[in-house]
């Protein structure tokens, strides 16, 4: 555990108790996807997560991907998983009750497993297979936020998150190729929509690594808020070696250093997202109504 001195001092604030929340409402769904590896998106989904309880929120973080980092990075060990998302998919494991405590309060994680490597090919045959994620988490959950670290593919576990989410963030590393295959990301989102979740959108497109003394950050910057528009949050996350020490501790960067410049940019990134989120509330009331 952290000591209890050493978790910033909002966490502190936090209602006693207040781990998960107390009433059950079907939480808000968010997908964290780029199908390149190691442009940010695990990074984005610990902080991001991490950043929301800051604020009050019950958070799941599900680790889609087989290489289990998110699980890694927040110092959940092998030896002390008991249900992953590998049971999510197939064996009707209750979200509510396999989510995981963190040291972060009001953070759970649903862990990855070796088993999940194999999840794509038993998804193949499986009935109904598109909609295994949705159709255990679109129910009443002590979460106000599930937020899904996808794997760096459009495979089915991809799809998966697709089907079952409100909403997808997609980070984009500033360099040269950032744009390269986001067509094929994009026109994915929107066969999904079309198909199988027709209020499926982009909620972000998120500039990450970003750095300052060079050229080439800046024009890749420009391009991408050339060809995305609004949709590019205006925060930008900085190349900061503080965020890459922080999971070898087992610890979200805001925990490891709240003080770091990345920190500090995840936790302005939350503070964007949630403006953003009023705005995609309004507009879904609206269109019920
Ligand atoms: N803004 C950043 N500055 C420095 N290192 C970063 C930053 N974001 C991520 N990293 C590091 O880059 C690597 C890839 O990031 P990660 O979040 O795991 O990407 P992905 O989940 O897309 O594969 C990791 O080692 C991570 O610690
Ligand atoms: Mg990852």
């Amino acid at each position: 555990m952290v000591k209890k001195s050493t978790l910033p001092k909002v966490f502190l604030r936090r209602p006693k108790n207040k781990g998960k929340s107390a009433t059950l409402k079907i939480p808000r769904l968010l997908a964290v996807a780029n199908q390149k590896g190691g442009v940010g998106k695990t990074t984005t989904a610990i902080n991001l997560a991490t950043a929301l309880c800051a604020v009050g929120k019950s958070v799941l973080l599900i680790d889609l991907d087989p290489q289990g980092n998110a699980s890694t990075g927040l110092g959940v060990r092998r030896s002390a998983i008991r249900k992953s998302s590998y049971d999510l998919l197939f064996e009707n494991a209750n979200p509510a009750e396999a989510g995981v405590a963190t040291k972060v309060p009001g953070l759970y994680v649903l862990p990855s497993s070796i088993h999940l490597s194999g999840a794509e090919i038993e998804l193949v045959t499986a009935e109904r297979r598109e909609f295994r994620l949705r159709e255990t988490l679109r129910q009443p959950l002590p979460y106000d936020y599930v937020i899904i670290d996808c794997p760096p593919s459009l495979n089915l576990l991809t799809l998966n998150a697709f089907v079952a989410v409100d909403s997808v963030i997609v980070p984009l590393q500033c360099e040269f190729y950032a744009l390269e295959g986001l067509s094929h990301l994009t026109k994915t989102i929107e066969r999904v929509k079309r198909t199988y979740n027709p209020n499926l959108s982009i909620h972000g497109v998120l500039l990450t690594m970003y750095d300052r003394r060079n050229n080439l950050s800046a024009m890749v910057a420009d391009d991408v808020r050339k060809y995305f528009g609004e949709t590019v949050y205006k925060t930008v996350i900085p190349r900061n070696v503080r965020l890459s020490e922080a999971p070898s501790f087992g610890l979200p960067a805001i925990i490891y250093d709240m003080k770091s410049p990345g920190a500090h940019a995840y936790i302005q990134l939350a503070g964007e997202i949630l403006r953003r989120e009023k705005k995609f509330m309004a507009a879904n009331t609206q269109q019920v109504a």
